[in-house]
């Protein structure tokens, strides 16, 4: 006979911490979860198909910036977290988060095989009284078409044997002020009684948890947070262009119009968007509409202008090489940080490798410096960090600054370097140098190796 219990027996394991939290996929998003829990109290079972990374936690050591080793090593253990790439100890967890990755195959449609086999794992130890929660981005309807018919799979019923709700993650690696507990947590769950044993979970370590009416307005929540942040940097890249062909500085336009103090949210431009989700969510909405014959046209459009941006910035290169009288082929160029964004090491994405490639396809000798990025294997080829001396940033013929890492002495560049070209603004203020910024850098077509104004200037 079926034993089936109550949704008041799992919020009572909750809220009395007695429940055992399992955690699926251990990385950027996961093992902050696995942490917050296990410090809250809980007993946690963190999960991955990865032998390393599993090892490395049970070790305390962090592959996460965002967690620290030291802090990690403070809450595993056998009452705390422990890591395992035994699927069958699913059936030890009260409650189940999925954090697996959702990428985008080549021809950029949805890849959600990874979702698909962390949801069989579970179905396949899945027993009454559990609560399943996915939490990786994907199309509005996966937790409902998807991840639900393979739990029921089981022969056990949502909303009363089991409870599944989506609550997407909104961590924003290397952000110092927003982490996991203090960012208010959206969630919808497939029944009332779904939603009730998500928001007691949550509620446990997130400050504000944010209940909608169904696991679709949850999916669709974040990919309007999402795609908002898409369309409005392809905005203000599209105004870099614009300020360019002006000869007005977009850095000052942008700063200005950021003193106006209602209907403005200020964004910058940059060499493209990069990371695991800016560039990717906005194609697990396109490919859904699709499905329903809607053509998503602003988000389309946002995605071509950001993916044109590492062009932009290899025509910069290009213009301040000529002006030098030298061609891309066969100068030296060192591109200055590869990770997606400032003060991180991860490189999912980054619009740095797009620029690297294009500059080595014209012909450069291309070098890099990333503080946190000490290898890069891209297109079959291994780069290793240069060590950022006087002589390097001297024997440079352009320096590309692609993330504005705040470890850089960017006072060093611009007076060291021949030339730069920052995509970030991160010379902003300083003398001197030939500088070149993303948007009206103010050189005449022409003017020889006159020192351009800094565009980067501008605040
Ligand atoms: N990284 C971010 O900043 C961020 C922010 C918000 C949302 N998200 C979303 O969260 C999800 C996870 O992203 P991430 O950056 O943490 O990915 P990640 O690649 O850092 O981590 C995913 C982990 O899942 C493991 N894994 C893969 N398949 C598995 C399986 N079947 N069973 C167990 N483990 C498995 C991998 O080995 C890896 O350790 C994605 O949907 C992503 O879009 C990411």
């Amino acid at each position: 006979m079926k034993i089936t219990v109550g949704v008041e027996g799992l919020v009572d394991r909750v809220r009395s911490k007695d429940a055992v939290c399992g955690v699926v996929g251990l990385g950027y998003v996961g093992l902050p979860l696995a942490y917050e829990l296990a410090r809250a109290g809980y007993r946690v079972l963190g999960f991955d198909i990865s032998e390393r990374t599993v090892r490395q936690v049970n070790g305390g050591e962090s592959h996460i910036r965002d967690v620290s080793s030291a802090a990690l090593a403070e809450v595993v253990g056998p009452s705390g977290l422990e890591a395992t790439t035994d699927m069958s100890r699913l059936a030890e967890c009260d409650t189940i988060s999925i954090c697996v990755p959702t990428p985008l195959s080549k021809t950029r449609d949805p890849d959600v095989s990874y979702v698909a086999s962390a949801a069989s794992a579970i179905a396949a130890a899945l027993r009454a009284g559990q609560l399943v929660v996915l939490e990786s981005t994907t199309y509005p309807g996966t937790t409902r078409d998807l991840v639900l018919p393979l739990l029921e799979r089981s022969g056990l019923k949502v909303g009363v044997d089991f409870y599944l709700c989506f609550s997407p993650e909104r961590v924003d690696p290397g952000n110092p002020t927003w982490h996991t507990v203090n960012t208010p947590k959206v969630i919808g769950g497939i029944t009332p009684a779904c939603l009730e044993a998500g928001r007691a979970l949550y509620s446990q370590v997130i400050e504000r948890v944010v209940p909608v009416s169904s696991t679709e307005a949850a999916e669709l929540t974040k990919l309007l947070e999402n795609t908002f942040r898409s369309i409005n940097i392809a905005l203000v890249n599209e105004m870099a262009q614009v300020a360019d062909r002006l000869g007005v500085d977009v850095w000052e336009v942008i700063d200005a119009a950021a003193t106006k103090p209602f209907g403005f949210m200020k964004f910058v431009p940059g060499p493209g968007i990069g990371g695991h989700c800016i560039p990717l969510d906005p194609y697990y909405l396109v490919w859904k509409m699709k499905t329903l014959d809607y053509k998503t046209r602003m988000v389309e459009l946002a995605g071509e202008i950001n993916a044109e941006m590492p062009r932009f910035v290899v025509n910069k290169v290009q213009d301040g090489l000529n002006r030098h009288r030298r061609s891309v082929s066969g100068s030296r160029i060192l591109v200055l940080g590869v990770a997606y964004k400032r003060d991180i090491d991860d490189i999912r994405e980054s619009p740095a490798l797009d620029v690297v490639r294009l500059l080595a396809e014209r012909g450069a000798e291309l070098r890099y410096h990333d503080p946190y990025v000490p290898v890069l294997e891209e297109d079959g080829v291994r780069r290793t960090s240069v060590e950022l001396t006087d002589e390097e940033l001297a024997a440079a013929d352009c320096v590309v600054i692609t993330t504005d890492h705040s470890v850089i002495d960017y006072e060093r560049v611009v007076r060291l370097a021949r030339l730069v070209v920052d995509t970030r603004n991160a010379t902003r203020g300083l003398e001197g140098g030939d500088v070149v910024g993303l948007g009206g850098h103010g050189v005449e077509a022409g003017s020889g190796a006159a020192a351009p104004t800094l565009a980067a200037a501008g605040s």
